[in-house]
């Protein structure tokens, strides 16, 4: 028997998107200037902002200029900076003793902002990436990319930025057993309210292209990373990473890249519950202000649904480069 249809819909689900007020009502994800960590790229020199070509927008900073950065970040109501070194060739060397250097780069800025911008967040990255000669997040032996050794030196890394006053230590290095070996380090030298949000499911990606330029790192790289970071293949072994990293003591836990792997943002949220974070990679960014130059999207749209994008999938908050330019939207409506 055919069933008698109703004369109108029983549900007319498009009451509730009428108008605006009625929207905002029943929005169950919003976005705010709390969610963002904004990632800044630090270089030697003064008075220096030296563009980079595949992020339009980003910059490599030398230290003056990064406390200005961090000075508008604060303003705008941002809660924290993470800071990334570029380092040329010339800087590189096969023993990395750069990345622990007391005076490197990203020490002297977590200094000149701890002293001139109290009131942001410092996170830092642990790889040796911006440090060694061939690009590589670890000492490189034999063609292998070994892993305790390598592990030993981050630590190292890891308790330079604590003793300059980091707040956040991000290690992105995908290197086994290093989430403990800082946190035990960490314990010992006084440093036990430092916090570590690991880049616990980190993806061997494509994604990471301008990144690796503004860093200095395309030009060193040799070989790919396959061997450390993540097959895009995989999920459940994103979830062993991160249970790993908690047990190991991670304050904080990220998924990387971003949009491409939101499904793992979101079986990390409900499995864990621990805080979650993304990161909205730059490869990511090159790609919709690529497209916002040319016209074909609207790019302050593009950029504030995909930042609602992981709120939705139940991320805490996004590592963006678009944090300023977000915020300072967000500061307007
Ligand atoms: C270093 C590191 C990378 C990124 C953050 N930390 C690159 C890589 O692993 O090669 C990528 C960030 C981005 O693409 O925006 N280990």
């Amino acid at each position: 028997m055919r069933p008698t249809l109703a004369p109108f819909p029983a549900t007319r689900l498009r009451r509730t998107r009428t108008t605006p007020q009625i929207r905002g009502l029943v929005r169950q994800t919003t976005l705010s200037v709390d969610d963002f960590i904004w990632p800044v790229f630090v270089r030697a020199g003064e008075n220096i902002m030296e563009p980079i070509a595949s992020m339009p927008g980003v910059y490599r900073r030398s230290v003056d200029k990064v406390v200005e950065a961090a000075r508008e970040a604060a303003d705008l109501g941002i809660n924290a900076i993470c800071l990334f070194p570029y380092t040329g060739l010339e800087e590189r060397t096969e023993d990395c003793t750069g990345a622990w250097d007391p005076d490197n780069h990203v020490n002297r800025a977590i200094r000149a902002i701890k002293a001139a911008v109290p009131d942001i967040a410092i996170m830092t990255d642990v790889a040796l990436d911006t440090y060694n000669i061939n690009g590589h997040d670890g000492f490189v032996e034999a063609g292998e990319i070994v892993n305790d050794r390598s592990v030993e030196a981050l630590v190292k890394m890891a308790v330079a930025q604590a003793d300059a006053g980091a707040d956040i230590i991000g290690p992105s290095d995908m290197m086994d057993g290093r989430i403990g070996a800082m946190r035990t380090a960490f314990e010992a030298a006084g440093h036990s309210n430092v916090m570590i949000l690991s880049y616990a499911a980190k993806y061997a990606s494509a994604f990471y292209g301008p990144f690796r330029d503004a860093v200095g790192a395309s030009a060193a790289l040799t070989g790919d990373k396959n061997t450390y970071q993540m097959d895009p293949g995989n999920a459940d072994e994103a979830m062993r990473l991160i249970e790993r990293d908690l047990a190991e003591g991670a304050d904080m836990i990220m998924v990387k890249p971003g949009l491409p792997y939101l499904d793992i943002c979101r079986r990390a949220r409900d499995t864990f519950g621990a805080p979650t974070f993304a990161y909205q990679v730059s490869g990511e960014y090159a790609m919709i202000q690529a497209a916002a130059q040319n016209g074909w999207i609207d790019g302050d749209r593009v950029m504030m649904e995909s930042l609602m994008a992981f709120k939705r999938a139940g991320c805490d908050g996004i590592l963006t480069y678009f944090a300023p330019a977000a915020a300072r939207l967000l500061a307007k409506r």
